[in-house]
């Protein structure tokens, strides 16, 4: 029933899933409310996410509550092998991953998903929903809805749902604050520099760190590299962010001109060939570059492979690129999120905030199914602010709460100068 590297794997998967667990709290709360009250009870999940320890725990927590879950990879280079042995042997999750599987195996293994016909599809990247809406129509009278973990795929739904094309309901997990406030902010920032520190080993400080995008992840990395020693240069196309960085504290030019300077470049734009050859032309000699956006389109790698004179995997994650100059580019995981396929993804303690959400939006979606219309739909405030207040008492800190007469002031226009 699953398609894993080797089953032997399991038993180092199992610890490495355990270990975890010991920093996903908030779902850990979770689990145990499901697995009293079965919210999710013979409902099918079919669930398209990187297969890693953090992901484990969560479809460990979506069993608890009822549901039968079956999982494949949303990324061919992300899986941990060892995981999803695990997940198949000792958890008995239907799991169609191997690390490093091309193209077509990862298409397989969406239909074997999809095979078992999910009525609630779980994605990170949408290429669930967009497989059924291109190729198995025949599934979307069975489906109650899906959740959606990232802004990539965030960003294709809303495009399907505004050309009237999406099939069935949403929910936007990114777009909760419990997610992207952290996971992206802080998850992807301390990830990404995992990924190039372990496919590199080289070392940041006085080095020039070019990131191109200023969302939550470009903060977010912007600040740990910064924190490390580097000079941080930002890219941007929107003048807000562009505004945001500068005021940040870094230096804001276009890719043109930070190509010229930079000694390491990561993409974290979510849109397509970002830098080009025109760009990795300029590069100094020895550039290192990287992506730690969803999808591998960030770099214009099909035109470096096809003007370089030679390309030669240097170490493990780098490829090393000589250009017509001799100039050499070094490219990390052929540009697929380095987070991920260099290093293990966002540390649990922030997935377990991710993936608190996933949960209850998935609890959420079977609740009120017959209530929501084909739309994309944000994660209801008041679980985003649970998710909060749990995180900050497991992590052993109190707040304040109003006085009556502070209720009443903020409740109040008649008071002023
Ligand atoms: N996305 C980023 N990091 C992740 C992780 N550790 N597990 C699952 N999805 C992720």
């Amino acid at each position: 029933m699953s398609h894993i590297k080797s089953v032997k794997l399991a038993p180092e998967g199992k610890r490495r899933i355990e270990w975890a667990a010991q920093g996903m709290p908030v779902l850990a709360q979770i689990q145990k409310r499901f697995k009293k009250t079965k919210p999710l009870k013979g409902v099918r999940l079919g669930a398209c996410l990187h297969i890693t320890t953090e992901t484990a725990n969560l479809l460990i927590a979506l069993k608890a509550g009822g549901a039968q879950v079956f999982a494949c990879a949303s990324n061919p280079l992300s899986t941990q092998d060892d995981v999803a042995a695990s997940l198949a042997k000792d958890y008995k999750i239907p799991t169609y991953a191997i690390k490093g599987e091309d193209h077509k195996t990862y298409y397989r293994h969406i239909h074997a998903v999809l095979n078992l016909k999910p009525q609630i599809t779980m994605d990170d990247g949408a290429d669930l929903v967009s497989t059924i809406m291109k190729k198995r129509r025949d599934l979307i009278p069975g489906i109650i809805g899906g959740t959606e973990e990232t802004t990539t795929g965030v960003i294709r739904l809303k495009s399907m749902e505004k050309n009237n094309v999406l099939a069935y309901p949403i929910i936007a997990v990114n777009d909760a604050m419990t997610k992207h406030l952290f996971d992206n902010r802080y998850g992807t920032g301390q990830s990404t520099l995992d990924g190039v520190l372990r496919a590199t080993n080289r070392l940041l400080a006085g080095r020039t760190f070019v990131i191109g995008g200023y969302g939550w992840c470009g903060r977010g990395l912007a600040m740990r590299a910064q924190g490390l020693g580097a000079n941080v240069v930002v890219f941007e196309v929107d003048p807000l962010k562009g505004l945001e960085a500068v005021m940040d504290g870094y230096r804001v030019m276009p890719i043109a001109q930070a190509a010229r300077i930079g000694d390491i470049f990561v993409t974290v734009t979510g849109d397509i060939n970002v830098i080009r050859y025109e760009h990795f032309k300029l590069m100094k000699e020895g550039a290192i570059v990287a992506n730690s956006g969803h999808f591998n389109v960030e770099l214009q790698l099909s035109a470096l492979r096809k003007k370089a004179k030679r390309v030669r995997r240097i170490r493990e994650f780098v490829e090393e690129y000589t250009l017509p100059s001799g100039r050499h580019i070094n490219v990390l995981c052929d540009g697929r999120l380095v987070n991920l396929a260099a290093a293990e993804g966002h540390p649990a303690s922030v997935m377990d905030m991710s993936f608190a959400n996933q949960t209850l939006s998935a609890e959420y979606m079977v609740k009120h199914s017959k209530r929501l219309e084909k739309k994309v739909y944000p994660v209801p405030a008041h679980l985003d602010q649970w998710i909060a207040e749990i995180k900050l008492r497991s992590m052993g800190v109190t707040i304040d709460k109003l006085t009556r007469e502070q209720q009443v002031y903020l409740n109040s226009w008649e008071l002023g100068t």
